[in-house]
Parts: C-alpha cells; structure tokens; sequence
C-alpha cells in the first residue's frame, strides 16, 4: 500500500493541505501519508475559494505523492488518477458519476467531491504533491453559495460510516495510484476522458469572446480541454479559459 500508508488525523485543522504543506516543510514524511480531519476552518477550494464542510459529516483528507518518475509536463495525470479513485469509491454505492473537468466529481448536475492538487515543481521535476480532496458524505444542507453541492447521503438517503468510507476511498486511490506507477498511463487518461461530464454532448459554454455552444471532444496534453464549437472550429483550453454555463 502506498496511498494510506500513514494516516495522521487531527480533530480539526483550518486546512489540511496548509498542514500538510506546513509538515512538509520541517520534516520527512513517506509517501501515500494522508493528514486528515473532520473539520476545516479555512478549507481551501480552488481559485481562491473556500471549501464548504459542516463538522463530522465528510471527509476531508490530503494525500502527500512524490511522483519523481513524472515529469512536470504531465503533472495532470495526477488528477485523472484522483479524479478516477473516487469515482471508483462512489460507484461503490450508487450508479454513477462523472468528472467535470478539470477535476470536479459530479453526479448528475450536482458536486459531489472537490480536488486540490498542488504541485511543487523545482527544475524538471516534481518535488511533491499534496493532493486535497474534500469528498460529502453525509451533510444534508449546504450554506454556502457554492452553486450544487450533493451528498452520498442526499443521493440515498442513507447515512454512511466515516471511518469504513475513508478505508474504502483509500484503497481506491491506492489502486488507481498503483495503475499510474505501473506506466499505465494511457488506461487512466482512456477512462477519465469517457467519465468527462458532457462529453460529446452540445451544451454551454463561456469563453473569452463570450457565451457558444459546443461539444467537449477530447483531453489532450497538459490536460487542456478540446471543444468544438458548431461550425466545426475546434479550440483547446486550459483550466479558467473556459466556463460551463447552466
Ligand atoms: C474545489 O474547489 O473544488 C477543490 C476543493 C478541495 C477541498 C479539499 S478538502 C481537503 C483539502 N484541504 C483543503 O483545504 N482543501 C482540500
């Protein structure tokens, strides 16, 4: 096991991809380490956003990877390879789900889990990277004005075991970190492209000369995104140059 193979829970922290970072700095810690908590008090999204989590309800973990054998080029596999270990967690229990790209879990129109990679990059090579996932299990209202959020418990109306979801979520991590190491790259890029929200479906879109209709085609290299608008223009975009409308 290489994803799990520390845990370091706290009861709460105000982030636990700051603590993990902050940790990184003074000390060693072994790869596949997850420092995880039940509760944030500065969770971080994206962008500069917040990550919404009440107290107890969800998980909240952040994985420590040195991915020496990648180069910084190809440092989005990291989150295909993510992305695809909690898909394969939440199929576990309901039907199915799908990547928003870049690395939004959706199910149907609603978000389910939420990715923060941050890599350290020095030179050609990747240091480390802290993948942050903040995963809803059982939270059944949201405050914020984060736009869809869902739950596992929402979607079922089941109330889930944290403790048995996190053992779960990271042997699925594990598996799909494993298939990444092996040089099984191209499978990992094959599989999140066909979970990709919309693809092939002509939907909305926003793009710096304003709102179109397109269809998602592909991934390509460095994970920028391949659209095609309606008269058959293709464009590629990287993370913020482009925007799902609702
Ligand atoms: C997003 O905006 O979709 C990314 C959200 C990532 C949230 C997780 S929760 C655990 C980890 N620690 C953080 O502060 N953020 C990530």
């Amino acid at each position: 096991m290489i994803i799990g193979s520390n845990l370091l829970f706290f009861e709460n922290l105000p982030s636990t991809n700051i603590q993990t970072s902050d940790i990184l700095r003074k000390n060693n810690l072994q790869e596949g380490t997850i420092i995880y908590t039940n509760y944030q008090s500065a969770g971080k999204g994206y962008s500069g956003n917040s990550w919404e989590s009440e107290k107890d309800k969800n998980l909240l973990i952040s994985i420590v990877l040195f991915p020496s054998f990648m180069k910084p080029e190809d440092q989005f596999y990291i989150s295909m390879t993510i992305s695809l270990g909690i898909c394969d967690f939440l199929l576990r229990f309901i039907p199915g789900c799908s990547i928003k790209w870049p690395n939004d879990i959706y199910v149907n129109n609603d978000k389910i889990a939420g990715i923060l990679i941050e890599n350290s990059v020095s030179g050609n090579k990747i240091d480390f990277t802290i993948a942050g996932i903040g995963l809803n299990i059982n939270q059944e209202k949201f405050l914020s004005n984060a736009p869809n959020p869902v739950s596992l418990c929402l979607l079922s109306g089941i109330s889930y075991d944290l403790p048995a979801c996190m053992n779960k979520l990271v042997t699925d991590l594990d598996k799909r970190y494993k298939q990444l190491i092996t040089g099984n790259s191209s499978e990992i890029k094959k599989e999140y492209i066909s979970k990709l929200y919309r693809l092939n479906e002509w939907s909305k879109f926003k793009d710096i000369r304003g709102n179109f209709t397109g269809r998602i085609l592909t991934v390509g290299d460095y994970g920028r995104i391949k659209i095609e608008k309606q008269n058959r223009e293709i464009n590629e975009y990287s993370f913020k140059e482009i925007e799902f409308i609702h």
